[in-house]
């Protein structure tokens, strides 16, 4: 059973990351979503609340799973019997901070590949971080998210 990781912090989940997680759902028996429980930064929103929202913009995909995860992805990997990493390239900015976390992964576990997939040019300038702004500053999220994602985000902020 050939089985792939996509990890990421999704925070919070865009149109961007549902097109790799639809696409690489179709090449794999499994795909494991993993989220990243971020340490250093505080979140946007929480680890639970990311994965709510993942879960629910996948429950149409039967071969998904969401997981949290801290410590290093090639455990997770590891724990997961999982075959491959799965990231998506937005743009050339994207490359070297992917191509040294790639190599990274295989420096600490050599059995640990990496695969890329082209993100749909129609979403090529989409970015959690985007999103995360727009928000701040009241702008429109609507090509960025999911309605659902959009209404869990706005009903956080005006909480
Ligand atoms: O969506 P992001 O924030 O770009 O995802 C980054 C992520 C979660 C893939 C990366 O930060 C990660 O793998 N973190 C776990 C720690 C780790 O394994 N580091 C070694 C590779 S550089």
């Amino acid at each position: 059973m050939a089985v792939a990781v996509y990890p990421g912090s999704f925070d919070p989940i865009t149109y961007g990351h549902m097109d790799i997680i639809e696409r690489a759902s179709k090449l794999f028996d499994k795909l494991i979503i993993g989220v990243l429980v971020n340490q250093a930064k505080t979140p946007f929103l929480s680890t639970e609340e990311r994965v709510e929202l993942i879960k629910e913009v996948t429950r149409d995909i039967p071969n998904v799973e969401v997981v949290s995860f801290s410590g290093l992805l090639v455990d997770l990997v590891k724990r997961e019997k999982a075959d491959v990493i799965i990231r998506g390239l937005r743009a050339v900015s994207d490359f070297e901070y992917e191509m040294m976390m790639a190599q990274t992964n295989r420096q600490l576990d050599h059995d640990v590949d990496t695969l890329f997939f082209a993100t749909d040019e129609k979403h090529s300038f989409i970015s959690s971080s985007s999103v995360r702004e727009l928000v701040a500053f009241g702008g429109e999220i609507d090509a960025f998210v999911s309605p659902f994602v959009k209404a869990k985000i706005l009903e956080k902020k005006y909480r």
